[in-house]
């Protein structure tokens, strides 16, 4: 089969993470007869310096016509001083609108290899974790009507938390269709005691939850959720909540990982479209040193092969190249906290594309 892929490599370590990606991604094509085809396109501080605007129009059409976008990260000092409208990371709010992504997955995984990186008791990860937040990216309280108005207690402010039938039903297919591929349980996450849009979250959640008798529908308000995700990480397989508390939550299950530079996510789109990237920025503290863990992106692309292609058996090779890279000891600088006993960004590419 032939897959179109939009290439985004964007500023600072995006180009150089994923360069390594496309090796990779390159070794699947050739082991399981795929051919990729990539065409590179400009987001970002890279766009600003080339056609003045940090998300041009040609831009979003190749990504509305290609199969799925591979992203590395957009921004630096260099396009710090730019108004915030112009500034590069607003090509990721741009393009998330236009290509429509309204899913958010993040992963949180513990690679057994890396136990020890991770903040959390060995007890209470061992045997590694795997756990998948979907957060809903294009609505509720960072979307609302916002606005000010006085009061008898001064000048206030407001940001309104809204979400309509509609979209909590397609976030929680989302999240039962994921489930279904993993551990068949769903958490969903609101704070139903107190908020009104959380009783109707509650509600459409468990509507769509009848059309999936073989997974488990459990739902627990935000605050213990947040408690439950460090003392017992493993009761979760799939969580899904709304955009606010899914930002949090998701920043917190990262942690439990270790390293940023591990952590891959997706933003999904009606029809299994989606946009893959790494959860870090674009590090320019360490762009051009060689030193970028590209295993964040190298996972990204896995989970495009797994839900936007559908190409489980390929996604699993990615997978296990990165965790028999780990199992022979070898360690990007973020993991191992000694650039001189590390490999570069570009051989653990190297490392991992043999692996395939
Ligand atoms: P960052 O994620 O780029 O870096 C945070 C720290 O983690 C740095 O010390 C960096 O060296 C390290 N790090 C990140 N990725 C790594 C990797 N793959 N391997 C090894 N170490 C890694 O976040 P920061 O510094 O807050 O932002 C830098 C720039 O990136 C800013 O312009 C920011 O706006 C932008 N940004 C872009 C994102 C995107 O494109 N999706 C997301 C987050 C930030
Ligand atoms: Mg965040």
């Amino acid at each position: 089969m032939n897959y179109n892929i939009a290439v985004i490599p964007g500023d600072g370590i995006g180009p150089e993470v994923v360069a390594e990606t496309l090796k990779v991604l390159d070794k699947v094509g050739d082991k399981f007869n795929h051919k990729f085809n990539y065409t590179q396109v400009l987001a970002g501080g890279a766009a600003i310096d080339e056609t003045g605007e940090c998300l041009p129009s040609e831009t979003v059409n190749i990504c509305k016509n290609s199969d799925a976008v591979l992203l590395g990260a957009v921004g630096g000092p260099k396009w710090d001083a730019l108004p915030g409208e112009q500034r590069p990371e607003r090509a990721l709010l741009g393009i998330r609108k236009a290509l429509g992504l309204y899913a958010n997955l993040r992963p949180a995984m513990v690679f057994d290899e890396l136990a020890d990186a991770s903040p959390l008791k060995p007890e209470i990860i061992a045997g590694g974790l795997d756990i998948v937040v979907v957060r809903e990216l294009t609505g509720g309280i960072y979307f609302g009507e916002k606005g000010h108005k006085d009061t008898p207690m001064g000048p206030a402010a407001y940001d309104v938390e809204e979400y309509s039938e509609g979209e909590v039903k397609r976030i929680a297919k989302v999240a039962f269709d994921m489930a279904m591929k993993r551990g068949k349980k769903v958490t969903s996450v609101d704070k139903a005691n107190v908020l009104e849009s959380s009783r109707l979250w509650r509600r459409v959640v468990a509507e769509v939850a009848a059309d999936y008798p073989d997974v488990t529908l459990d739902n627990l308000y935000v605050d213990n959720a947040s408690m439950q995700l460090v003392r017992n990480p493993k009761q979760f397989d799939v969580i899904v909540t709304s955009n606010m508390f899914g930002d949090i939550l998701s920043d917190e299950a990262s942690q439990i990982t270790g390293s940023i530079g591990m952590l891959p996510s997706a933003s999904l789109a009606d029809g299994n479209f989606g946009m893959y990237e790494p959860v870090h920025g674009s590090a320019p503290d360490i762009a051009g040193t060689g030193q970028a863990n590209p295993i964040a992106t190298i996972l990204s692309a896995a989970m495009m092969l797994r839900y936007t292609f559908g190409l489980m058996d390929e996604a699993a090779s990615i997978e296990n190249a990165v965790h028999k890279f780990l199992k022979n000891g070898y360690r990007t600088a973020d993991l191992c906290g000694d650039a001189k006993e590390s490999v570069t960004t570009i051989k653990a590419g190297d490392l991992i594309a043999a692996e395939i």
